[in-house]
């Protein structure tokens, strides 16, 4: 395919999975897996990783230009958008035959090794997750105010107990303290112009070429404003606003969970792993999400979190869930040439 006809918001989102089954060579079939590896949720869609194919499976590891130095310092969003990149090859790899395993580095480059192995038993529970990769999108838009119907909250709850040391569900009772410390975030957030300027550097108008970055679509921004999004951001402080907003979301959305854990490099690979499993089995099930991570961000609204929701672990993200009018644009991808070696 030339790169003109190369669309970033439509082309790496329309897999024929059946073209896997005329590929034989090993390292062809690999590299199948990784196209929906790159269909990963990333902070700022900013794509955070690069694999190497060998020849006992991919080397997973993090492309250190792409960091987001304001908003993510010590890479937390990073190693969890990478975790995520790593359970959409293994729910692949599951779907298409082969067997995975996550080898990590505690120190050491590269991050992980995800070892694959062909096999007539895959992983099952993987490869349930494989038809939510490509429905699977952040919705940022208005819920409809639905209550979760019982047999998602049963999914839901199975989840949870599976991973109880890593998703945390947000209680009735405390909602109204973690709503309020989204609204003091948001406002902490907007009003740091460095905060803004990042963001604006990965805000993009709706009809970009741009392979990475957030579309202004995507951010429930107007087409005929979008242009103007990363102007906007840069110029104005809209905290006021966007922390009202935020504050109405989390208050009335019908489940808050949060992401929990330590904040050394395998556990939050581990997180994002876990947090790619919770976000496609919500997809299956018609459910939508978004983040609103912003009391996560600033180091002394975390801790209150953390005492708040009683989390064993520092929180690293809050997703809000509930049911919507589905998002029918996907946002960008780097094609994969750009991304494995
Ligand atoms: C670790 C992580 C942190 C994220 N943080 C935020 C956030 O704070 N606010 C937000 O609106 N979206 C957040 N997102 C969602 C990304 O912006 C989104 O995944 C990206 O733009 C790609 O879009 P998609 O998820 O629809 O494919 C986050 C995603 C990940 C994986």
């Amino acid at each position: 395919m030339s790169s003109s006809e190369y669309d970033p918001r439509v082309t790496p989102w329309r897999i024929d999975d059946g073209e896997f089954y005329d590929l034989d060579d090993r390292r062809a079939q690999i590299e199948f897996l990784l196209r929906y590896a790159v269909l990963a949720p990333s902070g700022h869609n900013t794509q955070p990783w690069s694999f190497r194919i060998n020849d006992e499976g991919v080397e997973v590891d993090a492309d250190l230009q792409r960091r987001l130095s304001i908003v993510d310092p010590d890479d937390r969003e990073l190693l969890m958008s990478i975790g995520a990149a790593i359970t959409n090859l293994r729910v692949a790899g599951a779907r298409f035959g082969y067997e995975s395993t996550v080898l990590y580095q505690g120190d050491a480059d590269p991050l992980a090794l995800v070892a694959l192995r062909e096999t007539s038993k895959p992983d099952e529970a993987l490869a349930r997750l494989f038809p939510a990769i490509k429905t699977r999108h952040t919705n940022r838009h208005d819920f409809d105010g639905r209550a979760l119907e019982p047999e998602a909250i049963g999914a839901l709850c199975d989840f949870i107990d599976d991973h109880a040391t890593t998703i945390h569900i947000v209680t009735a009772h405390e909602k109204t303290q973690v709503a309020g410390l989204i609204e003091e975030d948001d406002t902490l957030q907007m009003a740091s112009g460095r905060f803004q300027m990042e963001r604006a550097d990965w805000v993009r108008p709706s009809d970009s070429d741009r392979p990475d970055g957030i579309s202004g679509d995507a951010l429930g921004i107007p087409d005929p404003v979008t242009p103007a999004a990363p102007w906007l951001l840069r110029r104005f402080d809209l905290g006021a606003i966007q922390s009202r907003h935020d504050r109405e979301l989390a208050e009335h959305a019908p489940a808050l969970l949060i992401v929990h854990a330590d904040d050394d490099r395998v556990s939050l690979l581990r997180a994002g792993e876990i947090l790619e499993e919770l976000l496609l089995l919500l997809t299956k099930m018609s459910l939508q999400y978004s983040f609103l991570n912003q009391a996560i961000e600033v180091a002394v609204l975390r801790d209150q979190l953390q005492l708040i929701a009683g989390t064993l672990h520092p929180p690293q993200l809050l997703l809000r869930v509930g049911y919507g009018k589905p998002i029918e644009r996907a946002t960008p991808r780097r094609p994969l040439g750009a991304v494995v070696s």
